[in-house]
C-alpha cells in the first residue's frame, strides 16, 4: 500500500523536544517523501474524536524548535478504557485517510500504539519521550536532559541560600517509578543525599549522613528526593489517591515529609522545595533538540520503509529501531552503578 497521508500525535505528559520531533517529521515527510502530514490534537483523545486534527505544513512548524510543550497538545487519554476504543481509532484512521500514524510518548502512549499495531493492524511507529528517562529499549528519551539541567540549576541556587542560612534543603523532583532525574541532577548538582524509588531509604541513615557532614564542618546539606522514593517498609507519599486513565496515582509531598522528619531528628533548620512541573516546561536543551530531530527523522524513515510496529531508540550514539512490544515490556530503572557513583559523595 502506498503511503500518502501520515498522522502524528503527542501523548502523556509533555516534555521539551516534542516540537523538534514534529518539525523533523513534517520537514522530511513533506519535502523529501511528498507526504501530507496531519497533526492529531491532544494525544489519543484526538484519535478517538474524528476531526480533532489539522494539516501541518512548513508555516505551522516555523519557529517551533526552541519552544517547550507540544504544538499538538497532549492528554492522558487511554482509548482502551473504552471496550470499543481500538475499533474507534482504526475506523477514525480510515475516515481521516491516514495511512500511518507516528505516536510520540512514554510507556502509556507507546503501550497503546503497540496494542493498535498487534490487535488492529494499525501502521504505527513510536517515538520515545519522557523527562523520566524510564522507557525500556532506549538509552535516552528526549526531555530528560532539559529536566536534569533545570534541576541542576535549582540545586546550584539552593546551595547558596542553604549555606547562608545553615540549612538543610530538600529538593523534591519528578520520577514516579524511576529515579533517573534525581540521580543525574543530584550528581551534577553535588547533592549530599539522593533518594530514589529503586532503593527504599531509612530516615535514620539519611539523618546520620547529614550529621556526618555537619560534624566535618559543613553547616548545610542538599537532599534530592524523587517523588516516588519510599521509606523502607513504607509507601511513597500520595498527592492524590485517584488514578488516571492508565492507573497511575499522583505522587508528591515527600519533600515536606522529609523536611519535617529531618528537622525533628537532627535539630537542623530544614526547608523543602518542590520543583514540580517546572521540570517539564520551557525550551529544550541542544541535546534534546538534536535527539528529538534525529528521532523524528528516523520515525518518518520507518514509515517510508513500511517498517511498522517499531519504536525509534538511541543505542549508544546510534538511532535504531526496536519492536514496540520490547519498549513496553518493563520499566527502565536507574543503573545502580550510577547510583553507586552518587553515593560516594553522600554525607
Ligand atoms: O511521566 C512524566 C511525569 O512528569 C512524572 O514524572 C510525574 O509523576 C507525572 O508525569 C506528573 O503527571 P501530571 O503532569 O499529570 O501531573
Amino acid at each position: 500500500m502506498g503511503i500518502r497521508r501520515v498522522g502524528i500525535l503527542t501523548g502523556g505528559g509533555d516534555c521539551p523536544g516534542l516540537n523538534a520531533v514534529i518539525r523533523a517529521v513534517v520537514r522530511k515527510g513533506m519535502d523529501i517523501y511528498g507526504y501530507q502530514i496531519v497533526g492529531v490534537m491532544e494525544g489519543w483523545r484526538g484519535m478517538m474524536m474524528e476531526g480533532l486534527s489539522q494539516p501541518l505544513d512548513l508555516d505551522k512548524i516555523s519557529g517551533i524548535l526552541p519552544k517547550g510543550g507540544t504544538i499538538l497538545g497532549t492528554s492522558r487519554t487511554n482509548p482502551f478504557k473504552d471496550p470499543d476504543g481500538g475499533e474507534v481509532i482504526a475506523r477514525n484512521l480510515k475516515q481521516m485517510e491516514l495511512d500511518a500514524l507516528i505516536a510520540v510518548g512514554g510507556d502509556d502512549t507507546i503501550g497503546v500504539a503497540n496494542r493498535l499495531y498487534e490487535e488492529y493492524n494499525v501502521n504505527v511507529v513510536g517515538v520515545p519521550k519522557t523527562i523520566d528517562n524510564d522507557l525500556a529499549g532506549t538509552d535516552y528519551t528526549f526531555g530528560f536532559d532539559t529536566a536534569i539541567n533545570i534541576v541542576m540549576e535549582a540545586i546550584d541556587r539552593l546551595h547558596s541560600t542553604a549555606e547562608s542560612h545553615h540549612r538543610v534543603m530538600v529538593v523534591e523532583v519528578m520520577g514516579r517509578d524511576a529515579g533517573w532525574i534525581a540521580v543525574a541532577a543530584g550528581i551534577s548538582g553535588g547533592a549530599d543525599v539522593i533518594l530514589i524509588p529503586e532503593e527504599p531509604y531509612d530516615i535514620d541513615e539519611v539523618c546520620a549522613l547529614i550529621q556526618k557532614r555537619h560534624s566535618r564542618g559543613k553547616n548545610f546539606s542538599i537532599i534530592v528526593a524523587a517523588e516516588g522514593a519510599q521509606p523502607r517498609g513504607g509507601e511513597a507519599v500520595l498527592q492524590a489517591a485517584e488514578k488516571d486513565a492508565f492507573g497511575h496515582v499522583r505522587l508528591g509531598g515527600i519533600g515536606n515529609t522529609l523536611s519535617r522528619e529531618i528537622e525533628k531528628r537532627t535539630g537542623f533548620e530544614t526547608r523543602a522545595t518542590v520543583l514540580g512541573h517546572i521540570q517539564r516546561g520551557g525550551s529544550p536543551t541542544a541535546f534534546d533538540r538534536i535527539l528529538g530531530t534525529r528521532f523524528g527523522i528516523a520515525a518518518i524513515d520507518l514509515v517510508h520503509q513500511g517498517n511498522f510496529g517499531k519504536m525509534v531508540c538511541l543505542h549508544g550514539l546510534k538511532v535504531e529501531a526496536i519492536p514496540l512490544k520490547d519498549a513496553v515490556a518493563g520499566l527502565r530503572t536507574v543503573d545502580m552503578e550510577l547510583y553507586d557513583i552518587a553515593k560516594v559523595f553522600f554525607g
